[in-house]
């Protein structure tokens, strides 16, 4: 029997989100009903609101969630009723040419439900990301449904699903920070300070912050940067030459996603490092850089998408290091919400003190 649930909805382009009653299907096979216990708010949520990812209105946001599996379709054996689950939107093939080669996280063929959720009249509607959290259930397939520690606040271990595994991914997985490098965070939203902390975790010696914003760069000092720049009044490139011996920073990670700090981390970085964008830049952005340069400097320019994370690896690892009391999660969390306040979310997360604003049920 489909059920009936409240959700959050995006209607159409630039339109106010609305709470709306949801009709969630029974899982079929390959498929499982979450009943969500949390979900953080997501810039890539505004994005699919503002019509910025496509046009396939209306959507049901929110892709950041904890929850309860409460049913599961026939043959689905990974995870059953009752399991404790982060979300994700990397349910591998295991099939593809990338996951054949053993580079699963690079899978091109990851898995969502098959069926729609839909409004009360039939009309389909688009789960953001294929997972669609702001709802009181979701249908995701059995492979989105990730089992980790239950004894972990269901608030925090949401926010694994999206920003805060791209951040430390960017570091741990994209970057290979090890034990004794620097590293340079550009832009310390919750993807960057999610970098900063993964370059704690690994034992980057030296951790550099830099924002635009002096409350974004106190909060960096928190998560474990121990140098901060705002590059509003200072040139970023000097300054982490500067607090590396002249050298520059051996892994810079770009997480605003705009050509002016994509040059700043390129030049920030000491001859032959790494340097990695996860911030996601806008279709009309260019770049344009001395060829020579790119030659002369060597080393890796890389993307990071989602952290090249592989969920069933890194999650319960990631959940079993804050329950441990290595990496706080819980600081990623400003406030919780209820599931009608999203819209003031969304404004309030152009305020400088807000990281993530996480939905409650
Ligand atoms: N690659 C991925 O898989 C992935 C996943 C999630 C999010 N993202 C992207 O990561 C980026 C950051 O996301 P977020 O949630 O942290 O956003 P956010 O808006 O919370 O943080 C951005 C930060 O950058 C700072 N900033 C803006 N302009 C700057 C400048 N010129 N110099 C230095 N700092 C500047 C802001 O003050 C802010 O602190 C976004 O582009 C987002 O789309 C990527
Ligand atoms: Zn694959
Ligand atoms: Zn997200």
């Amino acid at each position: 029997m489909a059920q009936q649930v409240r959700g959050v909805i995006a209607p159409g382009k630039d339109q106010p989100v609305r709470v709306e009653t949801i009709v969630v299907p029974d899982p079929r096979p390959g498929e499982a009903v979450v009943r969500v216990q949390a979900c953080g708010v997501c810039h890539t949520d505004l994005h699919y609101k503002q019509g910025g990812i496509s046009d396939d209105f209306p959507f049901l946001l929110g892709h950041e969630a904890a929850g309860v599996v409460e049913s599961v379709g026939e043959g689905v054996t990974d995870v059953a009723p009752g399991d404790f689950v982060i979300l994700n939107w990397r349910a591998v093939c295991g099939h593809c040419r990338a996951c054949l080669r053993g580079r699963p996280w690079y899978c091109f063929d990851t898995h969502n439900a098959e069926q729609k959720m839909t409004l009360l009249d039939g009309t389909e509607l688009s789960p953001a990301l294929g997972i669609g959290a702001f709802a009181e259930k979701t249908l995701v397939a059995a492979g989105q449904c990730t089992k980790v520690d239950p004894s972990v606040s269901p608030q925090v271990a949401g926010l694994l699903g999206c920003g805060v595994m791209a951040g430390i991914g960017a570091a741990i997985n994209t970057g290979n920070v090890g034990r004794g490098d620097t590293v340079a965070v550009i832009g310390c939203g919750g993807v960057g300070d999610a970098a900063i902390a993964g370059s704690r975790l690994a034992g980057a010696a030296r951790i550099i912050a830099v924002d635009i914003d002096d409350r974004k760069l106190e909060k960096a000092r928190a998560m474990g940067a121990t140098h901060t720049v705002n590059s509003r009044g200072t040139d970023p490139v000097e300054a982490i030459r500067e607090l590396t011996g002249g050298f520059g920073a051996d892994v810079v990670i770009e997480a605003v996603g705009r050509p002016e700090t994509y040059k700043q981390a390129f030049y920030a970085r000491d001859l032959a490092g790494t340097v990695v964008l996860v911030g996601v830049p806008t279709p009309e952005m260019k770049l344009e850089l001395p060829l020579l340069d790119v030659f002369g400097r060597g080393g890796a320019l890389k993307s990071s998408w989602y952290g090249d994370c592989l969920p069933s690896r890194d999650f319960p690892m990631l959940i079993d290091l804050h329950l441990q009391g290595r990496l706080d999660l819980g600081a990623f969390v400003t406030e919780t919400i209820a599931l009608d306040e999203v819209e003031k979310a969304f404004e309030r997360m152009h305020e400088g003190d807000v990281l993530r604003s996480v939905v409650v049920f």
